[in-house]
């Protein structure tokens, strides 16, 4: 085969080009699932629970029946019989769902019975008019509550207990030793698209429309509980309004399906705001103690984080928070562990940066107290430990520009300027001002996927993988990676995505689609090249004839000799000279398990942020936040930019804003809407900076990118929370931070 040199210089991967599918969001003319509108369609609502814990005494189905316009009510009584029972869990990444199994009830807002009706306000009445009558029982939803911790929890992706060294040795040794607990509450996702489903059966066969992080694992939970063929599921999902991991298949996108069954019709469903507070997973609350210990000159000498954190009672997600803390300082001694408490509560699941959001905010809080403690710089104290090798593992980094990320970061924002005091600083208006600093971390994470690539006659490419965009931009990225593998512009190259019938292109999560799809697509593009290659070295017509040793690449939809770029032929002219149609190369991509043997892959970043409070009343202003990140090679500035700030804002709502509040006698969300539940809007955010750190990664994978979607989350709380202390002097340890706290 001919060789084919890849051509990184010239090509589109790189630029900050906007959105491809930015004009269609912004105008409305994006077609969203719940846009969609088959013949027949009929309205599916869901009854909820009002109760935690219990069981549904009686359903008014004949009121509900009554209301013109209602078709049929499903409850535990009617519904279509399921393959498996809904706790299998069989699938990777899958959840016990609620789907009408009995008349048990797990959790406030599970669904209790579906109305169909030919309208949506009709299936809404109907679903008022079913008025359930409960046989309620003693709940219990907060981590206070009275009842035995369980350490046997076996969670989705956890990373597990690790011990390092001798803990209690590190520990003695300290001359400085903090022992700190920090709260983390619960966190809705409120994705702006609510979770819904519009379903069509035909025969065994299902069509979807459906929002979705992940085609192929949707179709096999979906063929398992429904006995029918994965490949018989088509599923749709051009548009996803946020994600952040809760959109993987959920229970109410299934009640969907089965109403679709019962009824013989296509179905809508699509959740109230209010009712994603609850059947759609959250990020559960964590209680998280450290403990470390430091020798005179900073060192640390032991690091124990420990986990207290809920689950529900019915299925095993944990919250894995302590993991930052095997790679984030070195220490002699580094123990991790955790304990759940099963609660009332609907099942905790992934959500943005799970483990590694809240983790980071008490280690970074913790970090922060002990270089007080030890009359040392934040920043000063972090270089100080500087992990030069992961810690728990001893494995090098594939790559790690942290201290780059601490030195643009610290030079942008200025932070050579700080007084070590807190407390000290003060603006004209007389306000307290802080500056704090966080660390930010998150693995490198490769999943798998496949891809499509094809180069047509008339030179134009086409790249085909069922990717996800949440609204990151993955799309955008996807074809300039297309276009860069093809050797031609972005505009030239038709990028077809948002299809299960599509090549799988696996999920998208963990920070890694554009790691794990662009390096698919890539693959894919590279073999559609050196097919073209083939063609042309091997005929004596061509100008590369005889090229083969030397080598080709393409650039500009021409193959161009290696060695001597006046010899070119256009890929029209070698594929009409074939009397082809279409040269076509496929592509996968997986982790690379002896990369991973070998060392330890993780995006890195340091944030930075200015809080002013005011003295008297406690009210807290993130003037400034600045993050500098390293995260390998970046495909578009521009986005990976916006996923930095989307990233660091969250942060700033985690350390001041988010919060749900559960109601202890009835178990239920107090505050499930977005007036209650609190968000910052662009006036709590002034000034948001994040700085991109060049990092060349010659091991994560094939592009040498590492993710960047939940990386920025992480750090940034915990900056924010140690502004405040600066400016205040208090250390608070709860989230959110309350202003009466500081008073
Ligand atoms: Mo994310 S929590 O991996 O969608």
């Amino acid at each position: 085969m001919a060789e084919v040199h890849h051509m990184r210089h010239g090509s589109n991967a790189g630029q900050p080009i906007t959105r491809r599918d930015g004009v269609l969001k912004v105008t409305g003319a994006a077609r969203y699932a719940a846009d969609n509108h088959p013949q027949g369609m009929l309205y599916a609502v869901i009854a909820a629970a009002r109760i935690a814990r219990g069981r549904v005494a009686a359903l008014d189905v004949a009121a509900a029946q009554a209301h013109p316009g209602v078709v049929e009510v499903m409850t535990a009584a009617n519904r279509p019989p399921l393959a498996v029972h809904p706790d299998d869990k069989s699938v990777p990444f899958s959840f016990r769902m609620d789907l009408l199994q009995d008349d048990r009830v797990r959790y406030a807002g599970q669904p209790v019975a579906v109305v169909i009706a030919e309208t949506l306000e009709a299936a809404t009445e109907g679903a008022a008019l079913l008025a359930p009558r409960y046989r309620a029982e003693p709940v219990e939803v907060t981590l206070d509550a009275p009842g035995a911790f369980v350490t046997e929890v076996v969670g989705v992706g956890v990373p597990g207990e690790q011990h390092y060294g001798d803990l209690a040795a590190g520990l003695a040794a300290a001359a400085r030793r903090i022992e700190a607990t920090y709260e983390t509450p619960t966190q809705f996702h409120n994705a702006m698209e609510p979770h819904g489903v519009v379903a069509s059966w035909d025969g065994d066969a299902l069509s979807l429309d459906m929002p979705t992080q992940g085609f192929a694992l949707t179709q096999m939970r979906l063929a398992a509980l429904f006995g029918i063929r994965a490949e018989d599921i088509h599923i749709r999902s051009p548009f996803i309004g946020g994600g952040f991991g809760s959109k993987l298949l959920s229970g109410p996108q299934v009640l969907g399906v089965l109403a679709a069954r019962l009824i013989g019709r296509p179905v809508k469903l699509v959740l109230t705001r209010a009712q994603m507070y609850g059947p759609v997973t959250h990020r559960a609350p964590t209680r998280q103690t450290l403990r470390l210990g430091a020798a005179p000159d900073g060192a640390l000498t032991a690091v124990h984080h420990h986990v207290r954190t809920v689950t529900s009672r019915f299925d095993d997600f944990l919250e894995p928070a302590a993991g930052v803390s095997h790679t984030l300082y070195a220490a002699p001694a580094i123990a991790t562990t955790y304990e759940a408490l099963r609660l009332d509560i609907g099942t905790p699941g992934f959500m943005r940066a799970p483990g590694e959001a809240s983790g980071s905010l008490a280690l970074e809080g913790a970090i922060d107290e002990l270089a007080a403690a030890c009359g040392m710089d934040p920043l000063e104290f972090r270089l100080r430990n500087y992990a030069e090798v992961e810690p728990i593992s001893g494995k090098p980094f594939s790559s790690k520009a942290l201290r780059e990320c601490y030195a643009q970061g610290a030079a942008r924002f200025g932070w050579s300027g700080r007084p070590l005091t807190s407390r000290s600083l003060r603006d004209a208006d007389g306000k307290l001002v802080g500056w704090g600093l966080g660390t930010a971390t998150f693995p490198a994470l490769m999943f798998q996927a496949e891809a499509r690539a094809v180069i047509r006659r008339d030179g134009t490419g086409v790249v085909e993988t069922g990717a996800h965009d949440m609204g990151q931009g993955a799309w955008t990225a996807f074809a300039q990676i297309a276009a860069e593998s093809l050797g031609l512009d972005v505009g030239q190259v038709e990028f077809r995505s948002g299809s299960s019938d599509l090549p799988n292109a696996g999920i998208a999560g963990g920070s890694a689609h554009t790691a794990t799809v662009g390096s698919a697509i890539q693959a894919a593009g590279e073999q559609a090249v050196a097919r073209l290659a083939e063609l042309a070295v091997a005929d004596p017509r061509s100008p590369l004839f005889g090229a083969d040793n030397i080598g080709v690449v393409a650039r500009d939809g021409r193959l161009v000799r290696w060695d001597d770029g006046s010899r070119s032929e256009s890929f029209a002219e070698i594929l009409d000279r074939a009397g082809l149609e279409m040269v076509e190369g496929r592509g996968s991509a997986a982790a690379d398990a002896d990369a991973a043997e070998r060392y330890a892959m993780h995006a890195h970043g340091a944030v930075f942020a200015e809080v002013k409070v005011d003295p008297e009343l406690g009210q807290i202003r993130v003037t400034r936040l600045v993050g500098a990140f390293a995260a390998g090679r970046i495909i578009n500035p521009r986005l990976v930019k916006s996923q930095y700030y989307g990233g660091m804002i969250w942060g700033v709502s985690f350390a001041l804003h988010e919060r749900a509040t559960l109601d202890r006698r009835t178990g239920r969300v107090m505050n499930a809407d977005l007036a209650e539940y609190h968000m910052p809007v662009n006036a709590d955010i002034p000034s948001v900076e994040a700085i991109l750190v060049d990092e060349e990664d010659p091991h994560v994978n094939a592009l040498g990118v590492k993710g960047v979607g939940e990386i920025g989350i992480t750090g940034s709380a915990g900056a924010v929370a140690n502004a405040v202390w600066h400016a205040t002097g208090v250390r608070v340890r709860r989230f959110p931070i309350a202003m009466e706290e500081l008073l």
